[in-house]
């Protein structure tokens, strides 16, 4: 829990720095201390004198300053912290991380600090996609780095896609849930070698939806955003699992460290998750379409071509889910789904993991008034032949967390 945690925040030059005020305050009346660093990119976008305001305290901004050194060194200040938080975290900021670099006293700090670090970062699509700054990514995330977010949408510059910031109440609730969680960074396998809870171990997970065609053009799907999804894969690499996505389409970017598989339909979903056997656990977080068309046309469907509208006819798709639960001795120890309900959400779902086979159930009510579908929280029931257990509103990435943590303990103890 935040409460009571020193938080180093490092503000850097992306136009997200407005948030940072905003994010300084939650995490205050969350009851954390914040004092803040600001770059001088960061100072183009907020003010010193409003992080100051907000924070109560001093904004450190320059290196060389003598006061600064004297009442307070960048090595203190970066220690003095519980976790050091950057946001947002620029494409140059990330790149100077990565590679070292102590140019000014917010990169100093970072590059002097024993503590964890957690980067929200935020830039304009290109630049996130960009290899330099996927392998920068990687690189911290080897290291142990912890990211939230980003989320896709429209920036700043007038483009769409992935590279918001994540709103500061998603950070806040992340801050929250590593804290949770012990509050240590956890460097992925691949690069420190140090065994961690899900070390030795093999993951399958699916996410996002499926697209089921009708003819070229036209096919059935569904809302699923695959953030969810993602962010098990992604939680459960980081316990030192090696862990392989099966994705339908998403626009998500693929977790550091994860093998991803991708694919269109239930049907190759299907195939791509029974050549991920053997593995310790299945997550299947991927919302399948439950029916296809039962032919789908080779040329696209005139609409001129009948008097009346086509009748699509459907026939059932697969249900991995219930395939993966019934594989015999190639059966996961741990097989876990999603029960996406609209009503009678706990009841609904404790029928389906019984009629699927599977051990638990993450019950989640996708009414669209909840806004789970593509939102950044989810409020979930973890169903097991124990019992129900109502988890609070979490951000998307810390119920990740969790169910990653709970399967630790479980497959430990199985
Ligand atoms: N699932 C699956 N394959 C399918 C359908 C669902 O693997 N063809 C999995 C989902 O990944 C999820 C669980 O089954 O883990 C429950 O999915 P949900 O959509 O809630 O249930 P359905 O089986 O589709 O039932 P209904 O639509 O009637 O609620």
């Amino acid at each position: 829990m935040v409460d009571g945690k020193r938080i180093l925040l490092v503000v850097s030059g992306g136009i997200a720095a407005y948030k940072t005020p905003e994010l300084v305050r939650r995490l205050k009346e969350k009851g954390a201390r914040v004092r803040c660093v600001l770059t001088a990119g960061g100072a183009e976008f907020v003010t010193p004198l409003a992080l100051a305001a907000v924070s109560e305290d001093k904004v450190y901004d320059a290196l060389f300053s003598l006061t600064d050194e004297s009442e307070m060194g960048h090595i203190r200040l970066s220690r003095e912290a519980d976790v050091v938080l950057v946001a947002p975290a620029t494409a140059n900021i990330l790149a100077k991380m990565a590679a070292g670099l102590a140019d000014d006293l917010a990169t100093t700090a970072l590059l002097a600090t024993d503590k964890p670090i957690l980067a929200a970062p935020a830039m304009n699509v290109r630049m996130w996609e960009h290899p330099a700054t996927q392998r920068n990514l990687k690189t911290l995330a080897e290291r142990g780095v912890g990211f939230i977010g980003p989320e896709q949408g429209d920036m700043a510059c007038g483009e769409w896609g992935m590279g918001r910031m994540s709103e500061p109440d998603a950070i806040v609730a992340a801050v929250d849930e590593f804290f949770r969680q012990g509050g240590a960074a956890r460097p992925l396998t691949a690069a420190s070698g140090r065994s961690l809870p899900l070390s030795g171990t093999k993951a399958l997970v699916t996410s996002g939806p499926t697209l089921e065609a009708i003819d070229p053009v036209r096919y059935i799907a569904n809302r699923s955003s695959g953030k969810q999804g993602h962010a098990i894969a992604q939680a459960l690499t980081r316990l030192g699992s090696q862990t392989t996505l099966v994705s339908g389409p998403t626009q998500q970017p693929d977790p550091p460290g994860v093998r991803v598989v991708r694919v269109e339909s239930a049907r190759d979903m299907l195939k791509a998750c029974a050549q991920a056997l053997p593995v310790d656990v299945a997550v299947c977080a991927a919302a399948v379409a439950d029916w296809r068309a039962e032919t789908v046309a080779g040329e696209k469907i005139k609409k001129g071509a009948a008097a009346k509208p086509p009748q699509l006819k459907l026939v059932e798709n697969p249900d991995v889910l219930a395939t993966l639960s019934a594989s015999g001795n190639l059966r996961p120890r741990l097989v876990i789904g999603f029960a996406a309900e609209t009503e009678n959400v706990i009841e609904a779902a404790k029928a389906k993991r019984k009629a699927k086979g599977c051990d638990w159930m993450v019950a989640n009510d996708v009414s669209p008034a909840t806004g789970i579908l593509a939102g950044d929280f989810n409020t979930v029931h973890l169903i097991s032949a124990d019992g129900v257990e109502d988890w609070p509103r979490l951000a998307k990435t810390a119920v990740a967390e969790r169910l990653a943590a709970r399967v630790a303990q479980a497959l430990k103890a199985s």
